[in-house]
């Protein structure tokens, strides 16, 4: 594609709003402080997540299981968005910007991103622990207050996180999130190993002709499609180096494109 239609076709494509679709996970929050899930200090590494994070814990052993939530609930408390966050909401200045996160912490609507989609649940919210999904059991439950047991929801039942457990399945909202993917203008997967729930598939549907881009410092090698350009920093790093990137017409995005890629 000759340098002037691949300008033409930018300037056309910048100069109007863009879907920009961002599917982050643990990694985008760890430059805040938080910890990843499976990475070597990560923290199902340090506990067993069947233990902690399923339906039937909670049922066996609900003090267990809230108290772990408490604890990552009042540590929630003690951070802040980091400058990847920033960038991220930064966008929606100019573009449409989509957050598709896996991630159950607060720090992208912190941050001033106002349209984020949390496919596995959110530790600012409680809900029912006899139906996850009834829309009058989900509350905001204020963060420096811990669940206890005994405290019941709309329904009457126990008050549980409103987090996705692994022995439950994802709702709805993986369906939007795909229809998301498909219709993006440009793709952005930051800080996921990709290892579980919908998120490997999501990355499946961006369409091939438009920009996607890996912010992750880890090696991808096999475990993502072809085209995506790997920025392989990590996520402060990597979104300002992406924000560079969309500045100057996704360079490396026109080079796959034109068959030079490195
Ligand atoms: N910046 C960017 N990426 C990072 C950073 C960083 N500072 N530090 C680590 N990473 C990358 C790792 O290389 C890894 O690819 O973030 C990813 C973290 O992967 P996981 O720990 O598996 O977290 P995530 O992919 O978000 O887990 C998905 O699994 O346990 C469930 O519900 C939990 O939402 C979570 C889901």
């Amino acid at each position: 594609m000759c340098h002037i239609l691949r300008k033409t076709l930018y300037l056309q494509r910048m100069s109007v709003r863009q879907h920009i679709v961002f599917l982050t996970g643990a990694g985008i929050s760890a430059d805040s402080g938080l910890c990843t899930f499976r990475d070597p200090d990560g923290l199902w590494r340090q506990v067993d997540p069947l233990e902690f994070c399923t339906a039937s814990a909670l049922h066996e052993n609900p003090e267990r299981v809230l108290a772990f939530y408490n604890r990552r609930r009042r540590e929630l408390l003690s951070v802040r968005p980091n400058e990847a966050h920033r960038i991220v909401a930064e966008l929606e200045l100019i573009h449409d910007v989509t957050v598709i996160t896996q991630n159950v912490d607060d720090l992208h609507e912190r941050a001033g991103s106002t349209k984020v989609i949390h496919l596995h649940g959110e530790l600012t919210k409680v809900t029912s622990s006899r139906n996850r999904l009834n829309p009058d059991c989900i509350k905001d439950f204020p963060l420096e207050r811990p669940i206890l047991t005994g405290d019941l929801a709309a329904d009457g039942s126990q008050l549980r996180p409103a987090i996705l457990f692994f022995d439950e399945y994802p709702t709805f909202v993986s369906e939007y999130a795909a229809r998301l993917c498909r219709d993006a203008d440009v793709f952005v997967v930051v800080g996921t190993s990709l290892s579980v729930g919908v998120a490997p598939d999501l990355v499946l549907l961006p369409r091939k002709d438009v920009p996607r881009y890996l912010i992750d410092p880890d090696d991808f090698s096999g475990r993502i499609p072809d085209g995506y350009i790997h920025l392989r920093e990590k996520a402060v790093e990597g979104m300002r180096l992406f924000r560079k990137e969309a500045e100057e017409e996704f360079p490396s995005f026109a080079r796959v494109m034109d068959g030079r890629a490195e």
